[in-house]
């Protein structure tokens, strides 16, 4: 090959390599498709908040979602704008920060935990050359040539979204209930129906008996639903429209919706261009007429009261005691009069009889537990599991049975010896179980008087308020300056020089060696050991210099992320973060976090304010340990509070080093300063709006100080501090005060004020957003 046949060789091949879809790289979004090759874990794409492809549009993005265990994923498609995620892959089998989802060099799309798969797209074996996030929503899967070879539209969860076909065949499943009852959407013969899922499924509403419907053409059978702006229009198998159901006023009839089967059995429909706000329209109208607005057996009437049948009030707990109908004694008692149950319009009778045979029929059956009886018809329904029943006010035409065991009976009416004989040995437990109690609450009163007497005797009393959290079990030991000064023989002898300061060796009294940083020039003048509060600092960093991992018990299993380790630090973040301590621990998150700034990607939440607490805008601010922990507490302050809950993922690692200094936003600042230092931080303004609402805890006069609600917003749009003087005036900062003057905040003030599930919901999202920016993770 001569010099030219080379070259020509050599472009052909970068050519090719170019034209080589890429594989997919960590922290890299993809805009609309992706290609064989490409595979990553949340983990990959942490920064990305786990998303990514996103659509052309940006509307939609495919990725990793946190679960309400900050530990566990689902793989979704999510609408970016409200954060609703409209599809998952793994829904009741979510996966860890490091499960990988796979599109591999053989075109096989899937996700993995660990070696198992648990969600992979069925093509019916053939090979996928690209994944495309598609402006409508819809994720699909195209083979060579761009045939379509799965796609989401066609497995729906729980969502359907505008313009997605809902056709005979499909079905949308809720997620269950803490009952672990899930509800079914389906098209059957021609009728769409929700359903309980009992073993032997039990409806609850069909479009036939819905009287809001708005009828086109009278009698064709449903094949095909499809939401279109503000209704959700039904054809038939030739897309014949047949009816509507309206759901919300015709201003909102150009939105995107979705309408969502939730674990309630209600389907609710949310505007996703109105940041996902309900209709507030519901199906079914009636929430007594859903499977289980109460617990099974309950009788709900009005808005969702519950209470006990006649016939079960005076069994313990209203329980029916029948573990397996099929097993020991049971009886038939009367449930009580004017009861309906949901499925009754839906379901034919099990037999035609009259009273007594519909008794000893559901006698004899071991799987009934309950039966309906309706004597104009001689119907008689037999149910082997049974939900809530409902109060017919107006009068039922049934009666109802349940079976209940015979031995099982209550107080009084079981009565007799027997009962007397049974309440003997619960009344002796009861009575030796408070002499327990009691002595152990003296004992600890005892321990407790003891140990404060000691501390207030020692030279080395810290004040409770002082200790912020280090009464964390496995948190480093606190020395006073004196400590270290006699241990280290008043810093005689110099190990080294490194970063911040000189090393000095040292020894306990117990003859422990230790090294001792002491640190030079941050913050402090002279000496971090000159104030008290520089003094915190210092020893908040001890576990670093000293190496003692022994006392970083809980910080070390922090980095193992599982749901075990996660409940364990929550349950200790929780033991020290009281209502009155969660205003200045919210506020520590935002200052750590809070130097995040996209352009160099520094700053963030790193536990670097540990190094920064001289700062004159932290000051007030108590020392603070690992970046973790601080991102639990803030959200174990907001839940104590009454807030919303808020799932941290553990796994991050601490900076070892001060952030960049002016990062924070200074309350000065007008809204357009605020949504510009804002938006360096990757925050939007509707997450501006939404995370000034911490304000609403503390002293700045929104509301009750330790009470998490959306009285910030509320307050807000009252402009307290316009009123001539008095304590009105102080209400709010300046900062506060600039959002209500500006038009896009002003939006989602009202919003707020209007909604607080909404702002719980985006306060949610944002904080895990402002806690997530700028961390570094173990694993990358
Ligand atoms: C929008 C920009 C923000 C500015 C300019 C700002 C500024 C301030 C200032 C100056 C204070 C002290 C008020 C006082 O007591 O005199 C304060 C308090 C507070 N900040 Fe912010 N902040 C901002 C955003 C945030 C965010 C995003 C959060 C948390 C997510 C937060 C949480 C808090 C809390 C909870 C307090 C009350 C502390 C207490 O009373 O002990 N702030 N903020």
């Amino acid at each position: 090959m001569g010099q030219w046949g080379l070259i020509r060789f050599m472009g052909c091949i970068s050519l090719f390599v170019l034209l080589l879809p890429e594989a997919c790289k960590a922290g890299v979004q993809y805009v609309g498709t992706i290609y064989p090759g490409c595979q990553g874990s949340q983990m990959t794409w942490i920064n990305l908040n786990g998303l990514f492809l996103i659509s052309n549009s940006s509307n939609f993005a495919f990725g990793f979602s946190t679960t309400q265990d900050a530990t566990q994923f689902m793989l979704v498609v999510v609408h970016t704008g409200s954060s609703k995620v409209i599809w998952s892959a793994n829904r009741g089998s979510p996966v860890s920060s490091s499960d990988k989802f796979i599109f591999g060099e053989d075109g096989k799309v899937s996700l993995q935990k660990g070696d198992a798969v648990v969600w992979t797209a069925d093509t019916g074996g053939k090979r996928v050359s690209a994944v495309e996030m598609q402006d409508s929503g819809n994720l699909v899967l195209l083979g060579n040539g761009g045939s379509v070879l799965w796609q989401s539209f066609r497995h729906p969860t729980d969502t359907l979204i505008s313009n997605q076909d809902f056709v005979d065949g499909m079905k949308l499943v809720s997620d269950p209930n803490p009952n672990k009852l899930t509800h079914i959407l389906e098209i059957k013969s021609g009728y769409m129906i929700l359903s309980a899922d009992f073993q032997t499924p039990q409806p609850y509403w069909s479009i036939q008996k819905e009287s809001r419907m708005i009828i086109n053409k009278d009698g064709g059978k449903v094949a095909v639903a499809s939401l279109s702006g503000n209704s959700w229009r039904f054809y038939d198998g030739n897309k014949v429209f047949l009816s509507q159901f309206i759901f919300s006023d015709s201003s909102d009839a150009n939105g995107t919706w979705i309408a969502v089967l939730g674990n309630d059995g209600f389907i609710s429909f949310y505007n996703l261009d109105d940041g996902g706000s309900d209709s507030q329209t519901k199906i079914p109208s009636d929430p007594c007429s859903r499977p289980e607005p109460c617990d099974a057996h309950y009788v709900c009437s009005g808005n969702n009261v519950c209470q006990c049948p006649l016939g079960l009030s005076n069994r313990p707990n209203c329980q029916t005691e029948v573990v397996s109908s099929c097993d020991g004694s049971t009886e038939l008692v009367s449930a009580g009069d004017r009861l309906n149950y949901f499925a009754l319009g839906f379901v034919p009778p099990s037999s035609r009889t009259d009273l007594e045979g519909c008794k000893s029929a559901c006698h004899d059956n071991c799987s009934c537990l309950a039966f309906f009886f309706q004597s104009s018809s001689g119907n008689c329904f037999l149910f082997s599991d049974i939900g809530s029943f409902q109060n017919s006010h107006a009068g039922s035409s049934f009666v109802a049975y349940i079976k209940v065991s015979s031995d099982g009976g209550s107080g009084s009416n079981a009565g007799g010896d027997g009962s007397g004989k049974k309440s003997f040995p619960i009344v002796v437990i009861i009575v030796i179980g408070t002499l327990i109690v009691i002595c152990g609450l003296l004992y600890m009163a005892f321990r407790y008087h003891r140990k404060k007497k000691k501390m207030l005797e020692s030279p080395h009393y810290i004040s409770e308020d002082d200790n912020f959290l280090e009464i964390l079990s496995g948190m480093p030991i606190r020395f006073s300056y004196r400590d270290l000064q006699t241990a280290t023989n008043n810093f005689s002898v110099k190990l080294g020089q490194g970063g911040f300061g000189s090393v000095y060796q040292g020894a306990l009294p117990d003859g422990t060696q230790l090294a001792v940083k002491k640190l030079e020039g941050i913050g402090a003048k002279d000496d971090c050991f000159s104030t008290r509060r520089s003094l915190l600092v210092c020893i908040s960093t001890l576990p670093f210099l000293f190496g003692f991992h022994e006392m970083e018990d809980l910080s070390a299993k922090a980095l193992q992320s599982d749901t075990n380790t996660y409940m364990l630090i929550k349950e200790e973040v929780r033991k020290v973060v009281s209502k009155g301590k969660a205003a200045g621990v919210l506020r520590l998150v935002f200052h750590d976090a809070g130097t995040f700034e996209m352009d160099g990607n520094s700053g963030g939440m790193n536990g670097s304010i540990v190094y920064e607490l001289e700062r004159p805008e932290n000051s007030g601010l108590k020392k603070s340990l690992k970046a973790y922990m601080i991102a639990v507490a803030g959200a174990e302050a907001v839940s104590v509070c009454g807030g919303p809950t808020i799932p941290v993922q553990l796994g991050r690692l601490d900076s070892l080093e001060p952030d960049a200094e002016g990062q924070l936003p200074q309350e000065s600042l007008d809204a357009p300063g605020l949504k510009q230092s804002f938006k360096r931080k990757g925050l939007s303004t509707q997450e501006l709006v939404a995370l000034s609402g911490a304000h609403t805890l503390g002293s700045k006069g929104f509301g009750s100080p330790f009470v998490f609600d959306n009285s910030y917003y509320k307050i807000l749009l009252e402009k307290p501090w316009k009123s001539s003087g008095g304590m009105s005036s102080m209400v709010g900062l300046p900062s506060d005060h600039a959002l209500v003057e500006d038009d896009e905040c002003l939006r989602w003030i009202k919003k707020y004020a209007d909604n607080q599930n909404m702002f719980f919901d985006d306060f949610k999202k944002a904080y895990i957003k402002l806690v997530n920016s700028g961390a570094r993770w173990k694993s990358l």
